[in-house]
């Protein structure tokens, strides 16, 4: 059988996903233990920081029998500009997987072309696709399914924005993003998945979660973009999740946040620690979302 990576969300089909999203509800209930990562090892690349994706899949690697290395780019000649490809054939021949956080969506798709193992994206400035896998399980535990749910994006177009775009189009829900100008989601991901659903784009909080059952934000300013804080904190001026915002969203709606979040910026701390908020559950999802993940490629 040839290689599986997961570099983003429609790397998996529709099915595959549901199906994933089942069997992590498995593992997270204790109904499925299985090790199938036994004797395997994964390597855990790194040029960002971290503290969700790192310490979840070091975890999950381990609850399914398998071993993790951290590699930071900091210590791996990667840093030092060997070259990706070269890298890729080596670590090949060591590693049973790999999973790697950088800034280029083109280097980590350059490392797949490159390896014969799975390679699966931790975040590029592009996309966050496993990310996504929590975000979806957290939804359908907390509404049964995707199915008929109104998603709204708050903030800047950013990699979490893409992928929202990427899963809407994979699975059919409305998607509905209010970005300011200058900071839209990227226009290639947004034509194809409007393709296969509802893409709504405003630069009005308001309109974008009114009604809506699922509100996300992320923060305005991404890692690698730190220069352009001061700007950004301009731009995103009243794009604040914050309760007044909140009342528009549906009576039952949630509140989704990646984190780290930056409590009074794009959310307000009312919001992060309110009854609506899943933030905490959406992170614990991390681990059960990637372990199901792992066991798909690597298993
Ligand atoms: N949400 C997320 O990916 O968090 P970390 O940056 O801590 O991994
Ligand atoms: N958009 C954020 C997500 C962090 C998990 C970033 O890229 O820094």
């Amino acid at each position: 059988m040839p290689k599986r990576d997961f570099l983003r969300n429609t790397d998996l089909s529709r099915v595959e996903t549901l199906d994933l999203l089942a069997h992590a509800s498995r593992m997270k209930s204790g109904a499925d233990v299985a090790r199938p990562l036994a004797a395997r090892v994964v390597g855990l690349i790194f040029a960002k920081s971290s503290t969700r994706t790192r310490v979840s899949f070091e975890v999950g690697i381990r609850q399914l029998g398998g071993d993790a290395l951290f590699l930071s780019s900091r210590d791996i000649q990667l840093g030092r500009g060997e070259p990706i490809r070269d890298m890729a054939r080596v670590l090949s021949r060591y590693l049973d997987g790999i999973m790697i956080r950088t800034f280029a969506q083109a280097d980590v798709e350059e490392l797949a072309a490159h390896a014969t193992i799975p390679i699966i994206n931790g975040l590029t400035d592009l996309l966050h696709p496993c990310q996504l896998l929590a975000d979806l399980l957290t939804i359908q535990e907390e509404f049964g399914t995707l199915d008929g749910r109104v998603v709204a994006w708050v903030g800047d177009g950013n990699n979490m924005a893409n992928s929202w775009i990427e899963c809407a189009g994979l699975l059919g829900f409305e998607l509905r993003l209010a970005c300011p100008d200058g900071y839209r989601p990227d226009q290639s991901l947004l034509d194809a998945a409007r393709h296969h659903t509802t893409i709504h784009l405003t630069d009005d909080p308001r309109e974008a979660v009114q009604g809506a059952d699922v509100i996300n934000t992320d923060v305005w300013t991404s890692m690698g973009q730190e220069e352009e804080t001061a700007a950004r904190e301009k731009a995103f001026a009243g794009y604040c999740v914050d309760e007044e915002l909140m009342k528009r969203g549906s009576s039952d709606a949630i509140v989704l946040h990646c984190l780290p979040a930056h409590r009074g910026e794009e959310i307000s701390e009312e919001v992060l620690e309110g009854p609506q908020s899943r933030v905490f559950d959406q992170a614990a999802n991390r681990l059960h979302a990637q372990k199901a993940l792992l066991a798909q490629l690597l298993g």
